[in-house]
């Protein structure tokens, strides 16, 4: 019952000429897209708006990387739920190590952007995963649990049927290193029990779960296999047409 999604990161790259560039060879690519499979582009708020007008005749998605957990007001710089879901948002990247390693963000920001993210109708992608010296320090399944059970206080049973989990362990990101299948198996499970106890089992079964770090069509047919692995959230390898069309394809094999 649960829907492969195909998500890219695109991070600080593709400003609106580069983004029309990219979603040109891709809808080039994919000019039609298997209803079993959900397609999103996450690229930086500067080029959203290139990406609705180029995509919004195709089943491609467009989401943004972040926002802000106020309504609006004097906070230079950032931006609201209602101006990504105005832009034609539907999805948002929330809590990316990237931003908690840089960026100040903490699991109570963290929570605070689910909500603000439910209020205004973006499914929220929200990102865990931990560092190499964590796992070394077999930490990992508690941080993981710790970072999902915070990003989720307060969410209703009904509003979390909407939000997609993102197991990113750091130490894969950008790295060419990738979990194995089974590692990232065993992660996906894990969280999906603690989902469960936080909400239910039927409930926990339906949220999707994707894996990021270093997905590429070399390893994304296995990753994908996993039984506990609903999609990709993937960042260099969606700044290429071809690579990123390869993984939709697979996924829309395996669906
Ligand atoms: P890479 O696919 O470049 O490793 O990035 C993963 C990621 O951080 C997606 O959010």
């Amino acid at each position: 019952m649960r829907r492969f999604l195909i998500a890219g990161n695109w991070k600080m790259n593709c400003g609106p000429y580069d983004a029309a560039e990219l979603l040109e060879g891709l809808t080039e690519r994919k000019a039609e897209i298997s209803e079993d499979v959900d397609v999103l582009v996450c690229p930086p708020f500067v080029s959203i708006g290139m990406a609705v007008k180029y995509l919004y005749d195709t089943d491609i998605q467009v989401g943004a990387q972040n926002l802000h957990f106020e309504e609006n007001g004097a906070f230079t710089g950032e931006i609201s739920g209602s101006m990504l879901t105005e832009s034609g948002c539907n999805y948002v990247i929330i809590g990316h190590s990237e931003r908690r390693q840089y960026f100040g963000e903490t699991d109570e920001t963290v929570n605070k952007r689910v909500h603000k993210a439910i209020e205004h109708k973006l499914a929220p992608i929200v990102c865990v995963g931990e560092s190499l010296e964590q796992r070394q320090k077999e930490e990992h399944f508690e941080l993981v649990k710790n970072q999902v059970k915070k990003a989720l206080e307060g969410v209703s049973e009904a509003e979390v049927r909407d939000v997609v989990i993102a197991y990113e362990p750091i130490w894969a990101i950008g790295t060419g290193e990738t979990a194995t299948p089974e590692q990232a198996q065993v992660m996906h499970e894990y969280i999906r029990t603690v989902l469960s106890d936080l909400y239910s089992e039927e409930v926990a079964d339906q949220i999707n779960i994707l894996y990021g770090g270093s997905m590429k069509p070399a390893n994304a047919k296995e990753l994908l296999s996993q039984p506990d692995v609903d999609g990709g959230l993937i960042g260099g390898a969606s700044l290429d047409a071809d690579s990123f069309s390869e993984i939709i394809t697979i996924a829309e094999e395996l669906a």
